[in-house]
């Protein structure tokens, strides 16, 4: 009996552990760690004689159990190179939702209601920024698709392009309804290469579908899209930034307000959004805000993105629901600590995130709750630590990063941030005095609270944690010279060496 089967190519569903995958449908059958003998044998067993090859399959149950896929809904289950694809997926029907039944304010109405907060770190209301940003007589007015993603071991923004562009345009094309713009840019690093190709190539489409440009759909509403890159520096994902860079100046970052939202882009209001937060709008059109915000908390609504990485037993790309506790993601998901080795902490917000121990797994992932203990949620990063690792050394490691990525416009960034690399490497190479710990403790605060832009507002919070959870590292380190992990007293050329 002959039987047809479609192979495509998809992005990836996120157990980035056991690639590459290959999904048969129906069935929703995943194989893990396939190889061209493998698949001989799923082509043989599973889709000639409907026998799936169970030692094969992926096993993790739990790993997608609690996960709540919305933003990854397309994610590893339909070509990114196909708009054809996204369209029998349900996909565009929230554009022309838009443009056949809705006024510009009724889709701010729904956003409004959903309860959606900015995905890229700060989590701003994103129907008070599109009202504010609507509001405005100033025209032009721009889109920024923020795609920056600088956080080192976060992939979450860069998956989700590879996997599903056309979401994220679609999150545009609406947003760009709602505000009244009529231009766009998808701001991205260019150390992205498959997902520069696969969106350019999303836009090609979408152009040559009237789903881009002039008459959409057959209406007047108009609007276009480019990309712009970045060249690789953590501070040019800042949304003032930003706007540095797409004007073609060094992406450096200015005090705010003015806002994006009132002076932008050539001073004119700039919707400037993360693309997580943008491909969550054709769901909230399509379904309406109220059935989103019941996902989540009350205060934090949705899903979210994370890349969760480290000593993990299944690292990956996650999405889960806002509230969800940080011991369901590290040990339900994530499977725990590998090789028997005991949990140590968790670091959640990218370098510049919060270093939380054992005791703080219970609480819920929501913006205000790891706030409240020195953590952020950052563009989504969450990064294991196990019993090898030496706090201090993680503290002097991020510390030493935002050093380098420091812009240097403003001196507590540029010259505190140094000043607290300056005391780590004291410490680490045995030279550290107790009355180190208080210039840390103090430096960090200052930094904190006097630098002109996010990166150095946040970069001590590995530095303020790890003091306030782990101080006994700090005090081991001075006091008895001693490292747990090993990691520190190396003398220069050892460091050298590795
Ligand atoms: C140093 C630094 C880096 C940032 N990098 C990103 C980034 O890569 N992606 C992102 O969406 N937001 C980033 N942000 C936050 C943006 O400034 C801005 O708040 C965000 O793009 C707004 O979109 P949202 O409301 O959808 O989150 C960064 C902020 C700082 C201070």
């Amino acid at each position: 009996m002959e039987k047809e089967c479609k192979v495509a190519r998809t992005g990836c569903i996120g157990t980035c552990s056991v690639g590459p995958a290959v999904l048969v449908e129906p069935g929703d059958y995943l194989y893990q760690s396939v190889t061209p003998d493998k698949v001989r044998e799923i082509v043989r067993d599973h889709i000639v004689l409907g026998l799936p090859v169970k030692d094969m399959l992926y096993k993790n149950e739990a790993y997608f159990q609690k996960q709540h896929r919305l933003v990854l809904r397309n994610a590893g289950k339909i070509d990114p190179s196909r708009i054809q694809d996204y369209i029998s997926a349900g996909g565009y029907s929230a554009l022309a939702k838009c443009l056949a039944t809705m006024t510009p304010q009724g889709v701010i109405y729904e956003v409004v209601t959903s309860g959606l907060r900015g995905r890229g770190g700060a989590g701003f209301p994103t129907g008070q920024k599109w009202s504010l940003v609507a509001r405005s007589h100033n025209t032009p007015k721009y889109i920024v698709a923020n795609l920056d993603e600088g956080d080192p071991g976060v992939f979450a923004n860069r998956t989700l392009a590879e996997a599903d562009p056309h979401a994220i345009i679609e999150g545009m094309l609406i947003a760009a309804y709602a505000i009244g713009a009529e231009k766009g840019y998808i701001y991205i690093r260019s150390e992205y290469p498959l997902a520069i190709q696969t969106l350019q190539k999303a836009i090609a489409q979408a152009k040559a579908m009237s789903l881009l440009g002039e008459k959409i759909l057959e209406t007047s509403f108009k609007f276009d899209l480019e990309l712009r890159f970045g060249a690789g520096a953590f501070v040019a994902g800042e949304e003032t930034a930003i706007l540095a860079s797409v004007e073609g100046r060094r992406a450096m970052p200015r005090p705010r307000p003015p806002y994006p939202a009132n002076s932008g882009l050539w001073q004119k209001p700039t919707l400037i959004q993360n693309v997580e937060t943008l491909a969550n709008i054709p769901l909230i059109v399509q379904n309406g805000g109220h059935w989103f915000s019941k996902t989540g908390t009350p205060k934090c609504t949705g899903t979210k993105c994370f890349s969760l990485t480290g000593k993990i037993s299944n690292p990956g790309l996650i999405e889960v629901p806002m509230g969800i506790t940080l011991r369901e993601v590290v040990f339900d998901i994530g499977g725990g600590v590998p090789d028997g080795k005991k949990f140590k902490a968790v670091l959640v917000g990218g370098p510049s995130g919060g270093c939380l121990p054992e005791t703080l797994l219970e609480i819920p992932i929501d913006y205000d709750s790891l706030t409240k203990v020195g953590a952020i949620m950052g563009s989504g990063g969450i990064v294991v630590i196990d019993e090898d690792s030496c706090m201090v050394d993680t503290a002097r490691f991020f510390t030493e990063f935002c050093v380098d990525e420091s812009c240097g416009k403003c001196t507590p960034c540029r010259a505190g941030l140094a000043r607290l690399k300056e005391v780590f490497d004291k410490i680490t190479h045995g030279q550290g005095e107790m009355s180190d710990i208080a210039t840390l403790e103090k430096s960090g605060v200052y930094i904190r609270d006097a630098s002109l832009c996010g990166l150095g507002q946040t970069a001590p919070n590995p530095v303020i944690t790890t003091l306030r959870y782990f101080k006994d590292e700090y005090v081991k380190h001075i006091v008895e010279k001693q490292c747990v992990a090993g990691k520190c007293f190396k003398t220069r050329d050892e460091e050298e060496l590795e």
